[in-house]
């Protein structure tokens, strides 16, 4: 029978360790994990996502601190705060809300982050550590550390022997995703809008990662049968079903086919969406603990 993998009970798990992680540093050393959440302009998008993160900070025994910024803010005003956030001993880690308004340079905003600070894991620093191998120094980029999470459920940390497709090749997820695999031992293949046969580069996945932004690209026979479907995607797509003008959440996936055919599959939503903000907590109490000088909890 096929496997759900339910991303809320792993996230759930993750931020009770979290809780604990924190009290222990508070009582131990007198430090409490800081994070900062900076958002530039009115998307209420990214306005409900850095609601959550605040809210889960506070949750998680965090010092929570939100800067929301107008859309005409400057670049050099936005690196100002983030070199006073840089400079803030109370604050473990800084997060800049993407996509920033089009007249920044979001690259060089990010790369302002200290890397120590950088608890989205995007500075190149922390890309270039897992690049090398060294997962224990740096930090990880969220939904791919939590997609890693998840695939562990099944698998455990040796992936020796099974061979992982990931759909996908951003620096946001794809090209992380792919390090984790291969540091964990999978024999591993990138594909992207440039892969000539998709489906059949899929069919030899015993793990099949889709990050692609296209709803329900994965058909049930892309997918080898047996293997572990993880979707990061998070399309939003009409749903008359529900009522006119209604919208609903999709991934990657076809999931009612490709679920059938799956021995282990992540729904959307509940899946991977939950293990990004955990992770997320998970980088901030790390970063805290590295910075007190104690050996950090691993996730
Ligand atoms: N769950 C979460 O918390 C979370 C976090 C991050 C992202 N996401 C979701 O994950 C998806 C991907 O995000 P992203 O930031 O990685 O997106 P992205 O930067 O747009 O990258 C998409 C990747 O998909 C590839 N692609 C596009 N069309 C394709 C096709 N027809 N066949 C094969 N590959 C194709 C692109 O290939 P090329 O490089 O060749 O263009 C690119 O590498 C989105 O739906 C996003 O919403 C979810």
């Amino acid at each position: 029978m096929t496997q759900i993998i339910n991303g809320k009970d792993v996230a759930a798990s993750v931020i009770a360790k979290i809780k604990a992680a924190s009290d222990t540093l508070e009582a131990k050393s007198g430090v409490k994990p800081g994070l900062a959440v900076i958002i530039v302009g009115d998307d209420p998008a990214s306005h409900a996502y850095v609601g959550a993160k605040g809210r889960m900070a506070k949750e998680c025994g965090f010092n929570s601190v939100q800067h929301t910024l107008p859309e005409e803010t400057t670049q050099e005003d936005l690196l100002k705060l983030v070199a006073e956030l840089n400079a803030d001993a109370s604050i473990h880690g800084v997060l800049v809300q993407l996509p920033l308004p089009r007249h920044f340079d979001s690259e060089a905003v990010i790369q302002s982050i200290l890397p120590e600070k950088d608890v989205d894991g995007l500075h190149v620093v922390n890309a270039g550590k897992l690049a090398t191998g060294d997962l224990e120094t740096g930090l990880i980029s969220c939904t791919p550390a939590g997609s890693m999470l998840l695939v562990r459920t099944i698998h455990g940390a040796d992936l020796s022997g099974l061979n992982a497709v990931v759909i996908g090749r951003s620096n946001l997820f794809g090209k992380p995703m792919g390090q984790l695999l291969l540091n964990a031992n999978a024999t591993v293949t990138m594909a992207h809008s440039r892969t000539k046969d998709l489906a059949g580069i899929c069919r030899t996945a015993d793990i099949l990662v889709a990050a692609v932004g296209r709803p329900e690209m994965v058909k049930a026979d892309w997918v080898k049968p047996g293997a572990t479907v993880i979707d990061v995607g998070i399309n939003r797509v009409p749903a008359p079903e529900k009522g006119e003008g209604k919208t609903k959440l999709v991934g990657d996936v076809a999931y009612a086919e490709a679920s059938a055919v799956a021995g282990a599959i992540t729904p959307v939503p509940g899946g991977v969406g939950p293990m990004t903000i955990a992770m997320l907590m998970a980088n901030t109490v790390i970063a805290a603990y590295r910075k007190a000088g104690e050996t950090p909890p691993a996730f």
